[in-house]
């Protein structure tokens, strides 16, 4: 039987989140013996928001390092850079055409981005979902590893894809988010309200994947709780104690009823100091695997020209085919 298809990525902003690496990274991790992965670093949607451009040059290469330092096989997966397979920013163009300025409007990550973003409200801003769509669709992805707060980007390539179905007969198969049960969401440590993001101007709020582990010792002890002092997962009356259980959880594969039964009677002292050590324990080889890539540039040229060449093929296949179905003159 033939594999399912895999697509996600993620922003070359740099400073990645413990929440951007359960929430996604970890996940697809799992996925590379089953499937057919394309995973990608999503540089054209950091452009939405001012970037100094050495910088991100710079942040482009050190996630393909990240990729395959968080353990994805470059002989498994096909990673690649989004930029560099131009039918992604074709086929984003086509489906604007298919896509309502109401449905953009209703995105909450458009509404919550202007809002941080007042002075610089661009259209890419507001066409960011399309060009994920664009991503997705190019692949005939069957499953779209990311956490909860892509899940209406998801429905929106799922609006467009049907709508598009519709009117030029089956193209798109209908992608499915694959959302993790407990790291879907990430929340802050200070404000276990907000999810965990790298944008927080907050230190004590985010781990980053390259905090030390004196940090990240740091930031677990001052993470915010309640007053019970009893290891219980609500995350209604408990959001904090239950998005450290929930990081606890994932790393150390363990269900929350039984994360809860490891830490009766502990307290919260050193329940939080467990959960430091847990994702020290994590981060530790990782960040040893990540700076000796950086070393390495070329070992990263050579992986994502491998993954371009492969990938490019599968979505110039795909734009051509919507290319023909609208009516555009193709050979
Ligand atoms: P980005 O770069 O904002 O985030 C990358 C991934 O990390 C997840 N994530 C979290 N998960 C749990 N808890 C958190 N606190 C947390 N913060 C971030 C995100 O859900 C995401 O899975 N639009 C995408 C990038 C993208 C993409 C795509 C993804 C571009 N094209 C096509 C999938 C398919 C984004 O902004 O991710």
């Amino acid at each position: 039987m033939e594999k399912k298809t895999i697509l996600s990525g993620i922003q070359a902003t740099g400073n990645l989140t413990l929440g951007n690496y359960l929430g996604a990274l970890n996940n697809w991790i799992e996925m590379q013996d089953k499937y057919d992965c394309y995973y990608m670093i999503a540089d054209l949607h950091t452009l939405t928001i001012r970037k100094d451009p050495e910088e991100l040059r710079k942040n482009t290469l050190s996630l393909i390092a990240l990729y395959i330092a968080a353990g994805l096989d470059p002989d498994k997966n096909t990673i690649f850079i989004q930029s560099h397979i131009p039918a992604h920013s074709c086929l984003s163009w086509v489906l604007n055409c298919y896509t309502y300025m109401g449905e953009l409007n209703r995105m909450t990550q458009f509404k919550d981005k202007a809002a941080k973003h007042a002075d610089n409200i661009n259209s890419g801003l507001f066409t960011y979902p399309v060009l994920m769509a664009a991503d997705i669709l190019a692949y005939n992805a069957d499953l779209v590893p990311v956490g909860d707060d892509q899940k209406q980007h998801l429905e929106i390539t799922r609006d467009i894809a049907e709508r598009f179905n519709s009117i030029y007969g089956e193209t798109f198969k209908m992608p499915e988010a694959y959302i993790g049960k407990v790291g879907a969401r990430i929340m802050g440590l200070q404000d276990p309200t907000a999810k965990m993001s790298k944008s927080s101007p907050n230190e004590l709020d985010k781990i980053l994947l390259t905090d030390t582990p004196e940090d990240i010792r740091k930031k677990f002890k001052k993470a915010v709780t309640d007053s019970e002092n009893v290891v219980r997962y609500d995350r209604e009356t408990k959001p904090g104690v239950s998005n450290l259980m929930a990081i606890y959880g994932i790393i150390k594969n363990k269900t929350m009823e039984e994360v809860e039964k490891e830490f009766e009677g502990a307290g919260y002292g050193n329940f939080k100091s467990a959960v430091a050590e847990a994702v020290v324990q994590r981060l530790e080889p990782l960040q040893k695997r990540y700076y000796e890539l950086l070393e390495n540039p070329e070992k990263l040229k050579a992986i994502y020209e491998k993954g371009d060449k492969k990938a490019s093929e599968k979505a110039n296949k795909m734009l051509k085919e919507v290319y023909t179905k609208i009516g555009l003159v193709v050979d």
